[in-house]
């Protein structure tokens, strides 16, 4: 295989490195292209583009594989829970007996917000959106924990193990707690010794005088939901938070900035879209064939939410996984959904027609992901935020592979200027 690619140019010749990764996937290295030749690479959106090289996710989109860490995503689904998947993401392996105990430990010690932190909740009106709270109260941790966001790598890193704990075991409770504050429900605070889905369902579900236990098969489905979006390679929201982390911005800001990425429709926003669609088409008493014409028509605003993705061109894996799931979590529930029927009709109908087959448009881990949530009693408008506690781990393995990198440097990319050429001031008397 070549090892350098060449580039002729305006009658010259420029070599170009070929970097291989250790699964096959090649690149062609322009990191010196501009200073030898002048010119840069234009890639609108970065499709095309490796940012980075990194070691946690492997995804291969026209196969519809995804592996953390050279582990399949199926294994993980079977056998795995969100807390190991958590380790094996952040720290590169599985945990053994000890690492694993050890974690758990630090995950219910720092399960708790603050008193002060309690505070910037009151300042969000009733109706705020829960991603816009997110994002803020979650850059707020900067403030309240300044020794674990000194914004120097070297200082960061020494405190990581606890900054990334605190991270995965807060955003959980503060999701919670968005939840209590936008329904105008006291707080309730994480018992110690709950394991991790289950205390998250205590804080949203308990009383202050009756305590919401979850069955097991509850507590099943969220780490499911949360072990699948754990982390996926270079998306929106994990390249926005090594963007900003490149700049040595500390864990907690740079994560926060990842939460407004995700938030958009087109991203992590598109579960909550999803059930929007499959509600109105329930609303309108179309089985889906009337939307499934309409969404031909491709316009942003009337897509299939919950179709397509900008890697795979394949059935998304986590699709399949949710899809199965979500049949037997209702069934085990004795949920009844007239919303997963329609989207089984939607899914059926969409795979054998040519419009989305050509297209290569399939299920992705959204399509799915909000019949179980509904079905776990949490409401349409906090799935982001449950998607975003499921991705915190991805995006603490981000940061750290940027923070740790020694021969890093700032997220700087180019552009083609297409804007007016030099031209003179004119003065306001002359303007017409
Ligand atoms: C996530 O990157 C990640 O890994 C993200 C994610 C993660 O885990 O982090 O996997 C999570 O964000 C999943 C994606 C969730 N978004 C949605 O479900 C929103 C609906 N999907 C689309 O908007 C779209 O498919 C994207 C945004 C996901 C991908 O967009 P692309 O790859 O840029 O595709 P495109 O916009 O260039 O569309 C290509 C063609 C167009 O038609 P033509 O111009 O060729 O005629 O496909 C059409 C589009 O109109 N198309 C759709 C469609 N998605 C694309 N038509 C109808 N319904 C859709 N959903």
């Amino acid at each position: 295989m070549a090892t350098t690619a060449t580039l002729k140019l305006d009658d010259k010749e420029y070599p170009l490195p070929i970097l291989i990764g250790t699964e096959g996937e090649k690149a062609i290295d322009t990191r010196k292209l501009r200073a030898d030749s002048g010119y840069i690479c234009y890639d609108q959106g970065y499709g095309n583009t490796g940012s980075c090289e990194s070691a946690i996710t492997y995804l291969d989109g026209d196969n519809g594989v995804l592996r953390h860490r050279g582990y399949p995503i199926e294994d993980l689904a079977q056998h795995s829970d969100f807390v190991e998947t958590t380790y094996l993401i952040i720290y590169g392996e599985l945990p053994n007996a000890a690492k694993r105990k050890e974690f758990g430990l630090l995950l219910r010690q720092n399960a708790a917000v603050e008193t002060q932190m309690q505070r910037i909740f009151e300042g969000f009106p009733k109706d705020a959106p829960p991603m816009a709270m997110l994002s803020s109260i979650v850059a707020s941790m900067a403030a309240h924990y300044p020794q674990l966001a000194a914004n120097n790598f070297e200082k960061d890193l020494a405190n990581f193990d606890l900054a990334a704990a605190m991270m995965v075991s807060k955003i959980r409770t503060i999701g919670a707690m968005i939840y209590r504050y936008l329904r105008g429900l006291p707080y309730i605070f994480p018992k110690q010794e709950l394991p991790f889905c289950e205390n998250f369902l205590h804080m949203m579900f308990s009383e202050p005088y009756k305590d919401y236990v979850a069955s097991p098969e509850i507590a099943r489905a969220l780490n499911l939901l949360l072990l699948l979006h754990a982390d996926h390679e270079q998306n929106c929201s994990t390249s926005t938070v090594r963007m900003v982390a490149s700049s040595s911005a500390n864990l907690f800001t740079s994560i926060s900035a990842g939460i407004c990425a995700l938030s958009g429709p087109l991203h992590g926003g598109a579960n909550v879209s999803v059930m929007q669609m499959l509600q109105s088409i329930h609303d309108e008493g179309d089985d889906g064939t009337r939307f499934i014409e309409a969404a031909k028509s491709g316009g942003k605003g009337h897509r299939l939410m919950g179709f397509g993705h900008a890697v795979y061109r394949n059935f998304d894996p986590r699709a399949k996984i949710i899809g199965k799931a979500a049949t037997e979590v209702l069934k085990k529930l004795g949920v009844n959904d007239p919303l997963l029927d329609i989207a089984t009709k939607l899914e059926q109908a969409a795979l054998k027609d040519d419009y989305f087959l050509s297209r290569k448009l399939y299920p992705n881990v959204d399509f799915y992901s909000g019949i179980i949530m509904r079905a776990l009693g949490i409401p349409t408008n906090m799935f982001t935020v449950i998607f975003a506690i499921g991705r915190t781990p991805g995006w603490i393995a981000n940061w750290r592979e940027v923070a740790a990198n020694p021969k890093g440097r700032i997220y700087r990319p180019r552009q083609i200027y297409v804007g007016p050429v030099k031209r003179d001031y004119v003065p306001l008397g002359q303007r017409s």
